[in-house]
This record gives C-alpha cells, structure tokens and sequence, in this order.
C-alpha cells in the first residue's frame, strides 16, 4: 500500500462518498480508519476509539473473530468463486440456505436468494412480490405501500418505497405506484398522538384507509423494517406489526420485513419479526450475516410465495432475476462462520443486556443535556435526537451535530450524525464497561455542544 502522506493527499479526492457531497468531503477530509480489533478501531494517526457505529449496523462480532476469518481464507483456497446461475451450484451457498431456513423457521421462511448486500435483497423481493401476483393471475397488483421514514437502500426499488426524501428528490421519478404511511413514531407523528397503543391504532388505520383508496387488488406488498434504523432508530409500539400484518392479511396482501439491520439479535431478538411476533411472507437481510466480513444478503421466502412459485406450470414462475455474486461461496463461508459464532456467542441475550445498560445510561444523559430531545432503543440499536430546545423540538443544526461527534471521538468514542440525530449500533460483543465507555463519550460530544 501507498504511504500515509498518499492517503492524506488524496482523501476524498479520486474517490466519491456515498451520502456525502463531495466537495464538502474535500474540504473536511473523512478519517482514515487503517486497523481494528475488538471492538475498536484505530485510525491513520494511531488514535484508537471505540467503535459505537459497529461498521455500519453490521460488524456484530466485531473485528477480530478468528472462525470468520478463517473460513474465508480456506473457501479462498478451495473456491474462490463460481457462480448459482442456472446450471451450477456450490457447496457454501447450499449449507448457508440449508442454516437460514433453520434459523428462520420461526418466521415461517423456507428458502433463500443470495444477493450482495442490503439493496439487493430489498428488489429482489420487491421484484419477487410482483411475480407472485403474475403467477397467481393477479397481474394488477403492482403497488406497494411503505411507511414514511422508512430506509430501504438505495436501488430505484428501495428508494421508491424509502420514506425519506433526503433519498427520493434527486433521482425522481421513482417506480410509480408506491404510497407512504406515516411512520409510527410517538415522538414526531401527524396525530400528535404520544399514546403507543393509539398511535399503532391511528397509523393502522390510515394504512387500511389508503388500501380502500388504492383498491386492495392493485396492491402487491406492503414493507417495513421492524424497528426503522436510518430513519433514526424509530420503535414502533408493540402493537402495530401484528396490526400491520392484520391488514395485509384480510386484504391478501403480501407482507415483506427488511431486517437488513434487525436480522441477527440486534434488537434482542433473533430478528425484528420475532420481536413482534409476526410471520412476514418475505424477509430482506445482509449486513451481519458475514458480520460485515464479505458482501453478502439473501432474501427469505415463506411458505406462500414459495408454494406459489413452485407450483407454477406456466412460464411465470421462472425467476429472470440475480446478480453474479448471488450465492459467493467465499460470502456464503463466512455467513457460515458468522451464522455459527452468532449463535455459540448467543448475540441475541447479550444485545437485550446490554441494550438495557445502554437504555438506562442515555436516560441519564437526556436528564442532564436539554440539548437531547427524545432517546430511543431497542436491544443493541439506539438513537439521541437533538433538538435547540425541548419545546419547539427544532432540529439541532449540522455544525452542532458534528461538534458532538468532534468531542466524542476525541473522547474515544466513533459516533455516527444522522441529520439531527445520533445513531448507536454498536458490535454485540459488547461488555457493561463498553456501554459505560460509549456514554462518556456521548457525554462529552454533549457537553461540548451545549
Ligand atoms: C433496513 C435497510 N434496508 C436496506 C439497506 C440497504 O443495504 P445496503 O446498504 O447493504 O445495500 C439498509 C442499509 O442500511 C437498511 O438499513
């Protein structure tokens, strides 16, 4: 590799940033991350802070587990690739299908389609969605519903149902056909309504209103993430899954969960849809299914959809969809390894423990700081929303928002700014003193700003 003045020259210079501007990434140069280890990361200074973004959602067993890396030097050695099109099949794809369906059997899925990553799972399901409909002569059901604040990638399907327009204006026009409801969110709803129980009631029925609008047989799927991260960690009210899955039911549409970020203990649970008890038709994972180690995702198919395709005599059940690195055996060895040290760690109990300590020490932290708006949380993900004054609810503005990062990386603590808010997902490995770690952190990056 090139020497360190190479890298400070010519940061954010030949290369773009995704959700960043890159003239603004020009003139404030990123941090070079250059090693990790545990749940640290260290940067091209040699400051080592403690990793509280988790990669990105996805580094759940932190950096150093041994059997992950391991697994992807010996499938390097035996294989390093080959392809799952048509005609061919290699051995880690079957086992980690084979692992997936056992693990998700709970949730009713029965097979998976391997993708590269969180966007891909996301249209391969959306596009699987339609097909069905085709399959079961439907062919006018086509629309999706979403939920407003929701974060679904950022392929032309994913940002069609995305409930953000930081991710919609620029790349209008969307897929047509794609209708928002409003998020869930007891902190800032359109009911101003802060009851959970009548909230999921309220946001229910306006989705159901807005079926009666579009007319129920012109609807493929509806799709949510369980607890809505990009959107800013937002946890919807116990009640209003099962509710949503309700709807879909008595209107025979299909229900798709993007677990992209809930897929594997972050929330406590093993994913968002046991959390809430509810068995989606389809699933979207990837990020800690290697831990972050190999791009990989899968999409889940349940019972419904499966029986449907399989079944199919005509030519609609033949799927004319998948990327080359669908099924990467390299990927699919270290989802493997992840899969197994997930669950021998049993990562779920210790997101639920420690999201509590966590949980506990913002609270403190909102009773201290009037700067800190609302705090959020669920197991392992978390969220501080800033505001100028708790009344108003005014967002925090940029400069502040990356004061607090500032301070609370010189602290020692890597924090992620989302708009307004501050985002936690930290690697589930985590320890009490972690979480002690990451509050004076986050205290600091507060005192600063205030
Ligand atoms: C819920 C959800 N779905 C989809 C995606 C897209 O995943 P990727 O960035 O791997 O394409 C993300 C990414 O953060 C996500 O949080």
């Amino acid at each position: 590799m090139r020497d360190r003045n190479f890298l400070l020259e010519n940061n954010a210079k030949p290369i773009w940033h995704p959700m960043a501007h890159p003239a603004e990434m020009r003139a404030q140069p990123p941090r070079i991350v250059m090693k990790a280890e545990g749940v640290h990361v260290t940067d091209i200074d040699g400051k080592t802070v403690l990793d509280a973004v988790g990669g990105l959602w996805n580094v759940n067993l932190g950096y150093s587990c041994d059997p992950i890396k391991k697994a992807i030097s010996d499938q390097l050695g035996a294989l390093p690739y080959y392809s799952s099109f048509r005609g061919t099949s290699t051995g880690p794809s079957i086992e980690l299908a084979f692992e997936l369906t056992e693990w998700f059997k709970p949730e009713g899925m029965v097979r998976a389609f391997f993708t590269s990553g969180g966007s891909d799972s996301v249209e391969t399901a959306l596009r699987l969605a339609r097909q069905y409909w085709k399959i079961k002569g439907q062919a006018d059901r086509t629309k999706f519903l979403a939920l407003k604040k929701g974060y679904h990638g950022t392929h032309f399907g994913g940002a069609s149902v995305n409930g953000n327009a930081n991710f919609r204006r620029n790349y209008e026009p969307l897929l047509p056909g794609v209708f928002h409801i409003p998020a869930p969110s007891t902190y800032r709803n359109p009911f101003n309504e802060t009851d959970p129980a009548k909230l999921a009631q309220l946001c229910a029925t306006a989705m159901e209103d807005e079926i009666a609008f579009q007319g129920p047989d012109t609807i493929a799927a509806f799709i949510m993430e369980p607890v809505l991260g990009a959107g800013g960690v937002i946890v919807p009210p116990d009640s209003f899954m099962p509710l949503a899955r309700e709807i879909c039911d008595r209107y025979g549409i299909l229900m798709i969960a993007d677990e992209v970020v809930t897929g594997f203990g972050r929330t406590g649970a093993w994913s968002g849809s046991r959390l809430w008890g509810v068995r989606p038709d389809m699933m979207t994972i990837a990020k800690a299914i290697t831990s972050g180690y190999f791009p990989l995702g899968a999409t889940l198919i349940g019972e419904t959809v499966a029986t449907a395709f399989e079944a199919d005599t005509s030519s609609f059940g033949s799927i004319g969809h998948g990327y080359t690195y669908s099924g990467h055996p390299v990927g699919c060895a270290a989802g493997l390894a992840a899969l197994a040290e997930t669950r021998r760690l049993r990562l779920d109990e210790n997101a639920a423990a420690r999201g509590e300590d966590l949980a506990a020490a913002l609270a403190q932290l909102k009773a201290r700081h009037p700067i800190v708006g609302d705090v959020r949380s669920k197991g392992l993900m978390a969220a501080l929303e800033l505001v100028t004054d708790r009344d108003s609810k005014k967002a925090a503005d940029k400069k502040t928002m990356a004061r607090v990062a500032d301070a609370a990386y010189e602290a020692g603590v890597m924090l992620r700014v989302s708009g307004n808010t501050i985002i936690l997902s930290p690697p589930l490995i985590l320890t009490s003193a972690d979480v002690t770690r990451i509050a004076e952190g986050i205290d600091a990056g507060l005192s600063a700003a205030g």
